[in-house]
Protein backbone atom coordinates (compact mmCIF):
# COMPACT_ATOMS: atom_id res chain seq x y z
CA UNK A 1 0.00 0.00 0.00
CA UNK A 2 1.43 3.39 -1.00
CA UNK A 3 1.63 5.60 2.09
CA UNK A 4 -0.10 8.97 1.79
CA UNK A 5 2.32 11.45 3.28
CA UNK A 6 0.56 14.27 5.12
CA UNK A 7 3.34 14.97 7.64
CA UNK A 8 4.40 18.28 6.11
CA UNK A 9 4.47 20.31 2.91
CA UNK A 10 8.27 20.05 3.16
CA UNK A 11 8.14 16.45 1.87
CA UNK A 12 7.32 17.58 -1.68
CA UNK A 13 9.79 16.47 -4.36
CA UNK A 14 10.95 18.65 -7.26
CA UNK A 15 8.89 17.81 -10.34
CA UNK A 16 10.54 16.79 -13.65
CA UNK A 17 9.84 20.29 -15.03
CA UNK A 18 11.42 21.91 -11.97
CA UNK A 19 14.47 19.67 -12.31
CA UNK A 20 14.69 20.62 -15.97
CA UNK A 21 14.65 24.34 -15.01
CA UNK A 22 17.40 23.64 -12.45
CA UNK A 23 19.57 21.88 -14.99
CA UNK A 24 19.26 24.75 -17.49
CA UNK A 25 19.96 27.59 -15.02
CA UNK A 26 22.87 29.92 -15.83
CA UNK A 27 25.28 29.82 -12.89
CA UNK A 28 28.14 31.76 -11.31
CA UNK A 29 29.77 32.23 -7.91
CA UNK A 30 27.16 33.86 -5.70
CA UNK A 31 29.73 34.83 -3.05
CA UNK A 32 31.11 37.15 -5.76
CA UNK A 33 27.53 38.20 -6.52
CA UNK A 34 27.94 36.58 -9.95
CA UNK A 35 25.20 33.97 -10.05
CA UNK A 36 22.67 35.35 -12.57
CA UNK A 37 19.90 33.01 -11.43
CA UNK A 38 20.31 33.93 -7.75
CA UNK A 39 20.41 37.61 -8.73
CA UNK A 40 17.24 37.22 -10.78
CA UNK A 41 15.45 35.47 -7.90
CA UNK A 42 16.54 38.18 -5.46
CA UNK A 43 15.31 40.96 -7.77
CA UNK A 44 11.97 39.26 -8.38
CA UNK A 45 11.45 38.67 -4.66
CA UNK A 46 12.43 42.22 -3.68
CA UNK A 47 9.74 43.39 -6.11
CA UNK A 48 7.22 40.81 -4.87
CA UNK A 49 7.55 42.22 -1.34
CA UNK A 50 7.93 45.87 -2.36
CA UNK A 51 11.41 46.03 -0.80
CA UNK A 52 14.74 47.36 -2.08
CA UNK A 53 16.69 44.12 -1.91
CA UNK A 54 16.53 40.43 -1.09
CA UNK A 55 18.89 37.62 -0.11
CA UNK A 56 18.65 33.92 -0.97
CA UNK A 57 19.31 31.77 2.13
CA UNK A 58 19.43 28.06 2.82
CA UNK A 59 16.30 27.63 4.94
CA UNK A 60 13.45 29.27 6.78
CA UNK A 61 15.40 28.89 10.00
CA UNK A 62 18.35 30.72 8.48
CA UNK A 63 16.05 33.49 7.22
CA UNK A 64 14.53 33.89 10.69
CA UNK A 65 17.85 33.87 12.50
CA UNK A 66 19.63 36.17 10.08
CA UNK A 67 16.68 38.59 10.33
CA UNK A 68 16.66 38.54 14.13
CA UNK A 69 20.45 38.85 14.21
CA UNK A 70 20.32 41.91 11.95
CA UNK A 71 17.66 43.65 14.02
CA UNK A 72 18.97 43.07 17.56
CA UNK A 73 21.93 43.36 19.95
CA UNK A 74 22.65 40.93 22.81
CA UNK A 75 20.24 41.45 25.71
CA UNK A 76 17.37 42.54 23.45
CA UNK A 77 13.88 41.09 23.55
CA UNK A 78 11.70 39.86 20.69
CA UNK A 79 7.92 40.05 21.19
CA UNK A 80 6.20 37.10 19.55
CA UNK A 81 3.54 34.43 19.94
CA UNK A 82 4.27 31.55 22.30
CA UNK A 83 4.00 29.16 19.35
CA UNK A 84 6.43 31.13 17.16
CA UNK A 85 8.77 29.02 15.06
CA UNK A 86 12.02 30.59 16.36
CA UNK A 87 10.90 29.96 19.96
CA UNK A 88 9.97 26.30 19.48
CA UNK A 89 11.68 24.77 16.49
CA UNK A 90 15.06 26.41 15.90
CA UNK A 91 17.19 24.64 18.47
CA UNK A 92 17.37 27.56 20.88
CA UNK A 93 19.01 29.74 18.24
CA UNK A 94 17.83 33.11 19.59
CA UNK A 95 19.84 32.92 22.83
CA UNK A 96 22.55 30.67 21.39
CA UNK A 97 23.39 32.81 18.35
CA UNK A 98 22.46 36.37 19.25
CA UNK A 99 22.04 36.49 23.05
CA UNK A 100 18.43 37.62 22.72
CA UNK A 101 15.29 36.45 24.50
CA UNK A 102 11.68 36.05 23.41
CA UNK A 103 8.81 37.69 25.24
CA UNK A 104 5.96 35.41 24.32
CA UNK A 105 2.28 36.34 24.13
CA UNK A 106 -0.68 34.00 23.82
CA UNK A 107 -2.01 34.82 20.35
CA UNK A 108 -5.37 33.78 18.97
CA UNK A 109 -4.34 30.79 16.84
CA UNK A 110 -0.89 32.36 16.89
CA UNK A 111 -2.10 35.76 15.72
CA UNK A 112 -1.04 38.62 17.98
CA UNK A 113 -3.29 41.36 19.26
CA UNK A 114 -1.84 44.85 18.64
CA UNK A 115 -3.03 46.08 22.06
CA UNK A 116 -1.23 43.20 23.80
CA UNK A 117 1.86 43.81 21.69
CA UNK A 118 1.95 47.41 22.81
CA UNK A 119 1.43 46.43 26.46
CA UNK A 120 4.38 44.00 26.22
CA UNK A 121 6.84 46.69 25.11
CA UNK A 122 9.10 47.44 28.07
CA UNK A 123 9.52 50.98 29.31
CA UNK A 124 12.98 52.50 29.00
CA UNK A 125 14.68 51.43 32.25
CA UNK A 126 18.07 49.91 32.99
CA UNK A 127 16.41 46.94 34.72
CA UNK A 128 14.60 45.75 31.63
CA UNK A 129 15.67 44.08 28.44
CA UNK A 130 15.32 46.37 25.45
CA UNK A 131 12.15 45.50 23.47
CA UNK A 132 13.49 45.58 19.94
CA UNK A 133 11.51 43.46 17.47
CA UNK A 134 7.95 42.27 17.02
CA UNK A 135 7.90 38.93 15.19
CA UNK A 136 4.77 37.63 13.47
CA UNK A 137 4.18 34.46 11.45
CA UNK A 138 1.80 34.40 8.45
CA UNK A 139 0.44 31.81 7.99
CA UNK A 140 0.93 30.60 11.55
CA UNK A 141 2.17 27.02 11.75
CA UNK A 142 1.24 26.26 15.37
CA UNK A 143 -1.93 28.28 14.87
CA UNK A 144 -3.08 25.65 12.36
CA UNK A 145 -2.23 27.60 9.21
CA UNK A 146 -4.11 30.70 10.36
CA UNK A 147 -4.00 33.80 8.16
CA UNK A 148 -3.51 37.29 9.58
CA UNK A 149 -6.19 39.75 8.52
CA UNK A 150 -4.32 42.56 6.75
CA UNK A 151 -5.76 45.19 9.12
CA UNK A 152 -4.25 43.34 12.08
CA UNK A 153 -0.80 43.21 10.47
CA UNK A 154 -1.10 46.93 9.75
CA UNK A 155 -2.15 47.68 13.34
CA UNK A 156 0.81 45.69 14.73
CA UNK A 157 3.15 47.44 12.28
CA UNK A 158 1.79 50.81 13.42
CA UNK A 159 2.47 49.95 17.09
CA UNK A 160 5.99 48.77 16.25
CA UNK A 161 6.78 51.87 14.18
CA UNK A 162 5.33 54.31 16.74
CA UNK A 163 7.29 52.67 19.58
CA UNK A 164 10.55 52.44 17.64
CA UNK A 165 10.62 48.64 17.18
CA UNK A 166 11.13 46.70 13.97
CA UNK A 167 8.55 44.24 12.66
CA UNK A 168 9.81 40.94 11.27
CA UNK A 169 7.39 38.85 9.22
CA UNK A 170 8.20 35.12 9.15
CA UNK A 171 6.46 34.38 5.88
CA UNK A 172 7.54 30.76 5.54
CA UNK A 173 4.04 30.09 4.13
CA UNK A 174 3.18 33.66 3.13
CA UNK A 175 2.01 32.63 -0.35
CA UNK A 176 -0.57 30.36 1.30
CA UNK A 177 -1.84 33.46 3.12
CA UNK A 178 -1.78 35.44 -0.14
CA UNK A 179 -3.77 32.81 -2.04
CA UNK A 180 -6.24 32.26 0.81
CA UNK A 181 -6.92 35.96 1.41
CA UNK A 182 -6.34 37.59 -1.97
CA UNK A 183 -4.08 40.14 -0.22
CA UNK A 184 -0.89 40.81 -2.25
CA UNK A 185 2.41 39.77 -0.60
CA UNK A 186 3.67 43.35 -0.69
CA UNK A 187 0.66 44.55 1.34
CA UNK A 188 1.32 42.01 4.07
CA UNK A 189 5.02 43.00 3.97
CA UNK A 190 4.59 46.77 3.84
CA UNK A 191 5.08 47.57 7.53
CA UNK A 192 7.74 44.91 8.09
CA UNK A 193 11.42 45.85 8.13
CA UNK A 194 12.29 42.33 6.98
CA UNK A 195 10.12 39.57 5.51
CA UNK A 196 10.89 35.97 4.55
CA UNK A 197 9.36 33.28 2.37
CA UNK A 198 10.20 29.56 2.07
CA UNK A 199 10.35 27.87 -1.33
CA UNK A 200 10.77 24.40 0.16
CA UNK A 201 7.29 24.07 1.68
CA UNK A 202 4.04 24.27 -0.29
CA UNK A 203 5.86 25.83 -3.25
CA UNK A 204 7.61 22.53 -3.86
CA UNK A 205 11.27 23.52 -4.29
CA UNK A 206 13.89 21.28 -2.65
CA UNK A 207 15.82 24.00 -0.77
CA UNK A 208 15.82 27.68 -0.02
CA UNK A 209 14.18 30.76 1.42
CA UNK A 210 14.36 34.47 0.73
CA UNK A 211 14.75 37.42 3.07
CA UNK A 212 13.75 40.88 1.80
CA UNK A 213 14.16 44.40 3.19
CA UNK A 214 16.01 47.66 2.64
CA UNK A 215 19.49 47.68 1.10
CA UNK A 216 21.34 48.31 4.37
CA UNK A 217 19.58 45.53 6.28
CA UNK A 218 20.13 43.08 3.41
CA UNK A 219 23.83 43.99 3.30
CA UNK A 220 24.00 43.21 7.05
CA UNK A 221 22.03 40.01 6.44
CA UNK A 222 24.60 38.95 3.84
CA UNK A 223 27.35 39.27 6.45
CA UNK A 224 25.40 37.18 8.99
CA UNK A 225 24.56 34.58 6.35
CA UNK A 226 28.31 34.28 5.71
CA UNK A 227 28.98 34.01 9.45
CA UNK A 228 26.52 31.13 9.68
CA UNK A 229 28.26 29.33 6.81
CA UNK A 230 25.30 29.93 4.52
CA UNK A 231 27.05 31.73 1.67
CA UNK A 232 26.73 29.27 -1.21
CA UNK A 233 28.58 29.28 -4.53
CA UNK A 234 26.67 28.10 -7.65
CA UNK A 235 23.41 28.46 -5.72
CA UNK A 236 21.57 29.32 -8.95
CA UNK A 237 20.84 25.63 -9.36
CA UNK A 238 18.63 26.01 -6.28
CA UNK A 239 17.39 29.51 -7.09
CA UNK A 240 16.14 28.13 -10.42
CA UNK A 241 13.83 25.78 -8.51
CA UNK A 242 12.57 28.72 -6.46
CA UNK A 243 11.93 30.77 -9.63
CA UNK A 244 10.07 27.83 -11.14
CA UNK A 245 8.02 27.49 -7.94
CA UNK A 246 7.06 31.17 -7.97
CA UNK A 247 5.97 30.95 -11.60
CA UNK A 248 4.13 27.65 -11.45
CA UNK A 249 3.20 26.63 -7.93
CA UNK A 250 1.59 29.66 -6.29
CA UNK A 251 -1.95 29.73 -7.71
CA UNK A 252 -2.30 25.97 -7.26
CA UNK A 253 -1.97 26.36 -3.45
CA UNK A 254 -5.75 26.91 -3.62
CA UNK A 255 -6.06 23.17 -4.41
CA UNK A 256 -4.14 22.30 -1.24
CA UNK A 257 -6.45 24.56 0.76
CA UNK A 258 -9.52 22.95 -0.80
CA UNK A 259 -8.14 19.46 -0.05
CA UNK A 260 -7.41 20.51 3.54
CA UNK A 261 -11.00 21.75 3.99
CA UNK A 262 -12.29 18.48 2.57
CA UNK A 263 -10.07 16.47 4.94
CA UNK A 264 -11.12 18.55 7.94
CA UNK A 265 -14.80 17.99 7.07
CA UNK A 266 -14.24 14.23 6.84
CA UNK A 267 -12.30 14.13 10.13
CA UNK A 268 -14.80 16.31 12.00
CA UNK A 269 -17.55 13.83 11.03
CA UNK A 270 -15.77 10.96 12.81
CA UNK A 271 -16.91 10.01 16.33
CA UNK A 272 -14.45 11.16 18.99
CA UNK A 273 -12.67 13.58 16.66
CA UNK A 274 -12.73 17.38 16.96
CA UNK A 275 -11.31 19.79 14.45
CA UNK A 276 -10.58 22.71 16.78
CA UNK A 277 -10.14 25.44 14.16
CA UNK A 278 -11.69 26.27 10.84
CA UNK A 279 -9.19 25.35 8.14
CA UNK A 280 -7.94 28.44 6.31
CA UNK A 281 -4.96 27.06 4.38
CA UNK A 282 -3.18 23.68 4.08
CA UNK A 283 -2.83 22.64 7.74
CA UNK A 284 -5.46 20.50 9.47
CA UNK A 285 -5.34 19.90 13.22
CA UNK A 286 -7.53 17.10 14.57
CA UNK A 287 -7.97 16.21 18.24
CA UNK A 288 -8.63 12.49 18.86
CA UNK A 289 -10.44 12.67 22.21
CA UNK A 290 -8.94 10.47 24.92
CA UNK A 291 -6.22 9.08 22.63
CA UNK A 292 -2.49 9.64 22.47
CA UNK A 293 -1.48 11.38 19.25
CA UNK A 294 1.85 9.52 19.32
CA UNK A 295 0.12 6.11 19.44
CA UNK A 296 -2.46 7.11 16.88
CA UNK A 297 0.19 8.35 14.45
CA UNK A 298 1.98 4.97 14.76
CA UNK A 299 -1.28 3.17 13.93
CA UNK A 300 -2.00 5.50 11.06
CA UNK A 301 1.43 4.71 9.64
CA UNK A 302 0.50 1.01 9.59
CA UNK A 303 -2.71 1.97 7.82
CA UNK A 304 -0.76 3.91 5.17
CA UNK A 305 -1.25 7.51 6.35
CA UNK A 306 1.72 9.54 7.53
CA UNK A 307 0.99 12.43 9.90
CA UNK A 308 2.70 14.04 12.89
CA UNK A 309 1.64 14.59 16.49
CA UNK A 310 1.16 18.36 16.64
CA UNK A 311 2.85 18.58 20.01
CA UNK A 312 0.97 21.38 21.77
CA UNK A 313 -1.43 18.92 23.43
CA UNK A 314 -1.33 15.13 23.78
CA UNK A 315 -4.29 14.25 21.53
CA UNK A 316 -3.63 16.58 18.59
CA UNK A 317 -2.49 15.31 15.17
CA UNK A 318 -1.40 17.57 12.31
CA UNK A 319 -2.16 16.74 8.67
CA UNK A 320 -0.71 18.88 5.88
CA UNK A 321 -1.88 18.92 2.26
CA UNK A 322 0.58 19.72 -0.52
CA UNK A 323 1.28 19.39 -4.23
CA UNK A 324 2.35 15.76 -4.02
CA UNK A 325 -1.03 14.55 -2.70
CA UNK A 326 -4.05 14.61 -4.98
CA UNK A 327 -7.68 15.15 -4.02
CA UNK A 328 -8.28 11.39 -4.39
CA UNK A 329 -5.36 10.56 -2.13
CA UNK A 330 -6.66 12.96 0.51
CA UNK A 331 -10.07 11.27 0.32
CA UNK A 332 -8.36 7.88 0.62
CA UNK A 333 -6.37 9.15 3.63
CA UNK A 334 -9.61 10.26 5.30
CA UNK A 335 -11.03 6.77 4.69
CA UNK A 336 -7.95 5.13 6.23
CA UNK A 337 -8.13 7.43 9.27
CA UNK A 338 -11.82 6.54 9.72
CA UNK A 339 -10.99 2.82 9.61
CA UNK A 340 -8.16 3.22 12.10
CA UNK A 341 -10.30 5.21 14.52
CA UNK A 342 -13.14 2.64 14.28
CA UNK A 343 -10.85 -0.39 14.81
C1 LIG B 1 6.57 29.38 10.18
C2 LIG B 1 7.88 28.71 9.90
N1 LIG B 1 8.99 29.44 9.90
C3 LIG B 1 10.19 28.90 9.64
C4 LIG B 1 10.33 27.56 9.35
C5 LIG B 1 11.69 26.98 9.13
O1 LIG B 1 11.92 26.51 7.87
P1 LIG B 1 13.11 25.46 7.56
O2 LIG B 1 12.58 24.12 7.91
O3 LIG B 1 13.35 25.67 6.09
O4 LIG B 1 14.29 25.86 8.38
C6 LIG B 1 9.18 26.75 9.33
C7 LIG B 1 9.28 25.32 9.02
O5 LIG B 1 8.33 24.56 9.09
C8 LIG B 1 7.92 27.34 9.62
O6 LIG B 1 6.79 26.61 9.66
Amino acid sequence: MKPIDLRSDTVTLPSPAMREAMSRAPLGDDVYGEDPTVNQLQEICADLFGKEAALFVASGTMANQVALGVLTRPGDEVICDQGAHPVNFEGGAMPALWGIQPRTLRGDRGLLDPVEVEAAIRPENEHFPRSRVVEIENTHNRGGGSVYPLARVQAIAEVARRRGLDLYLDGARLMNAVVASGVPARDFAEGATLVSLCFSKGLGAPVGSILAGDRDRIRDARRLRKRLGGAMRQAGVLAAAALYALENNVARLAEDHENARMLSGALAALPGVDVPHPVETNLVFAAFRGRSAVDLVARLREAGVLANPEGSRPDLVRFVTHLDVSRDEVLEAARRVAETVAA
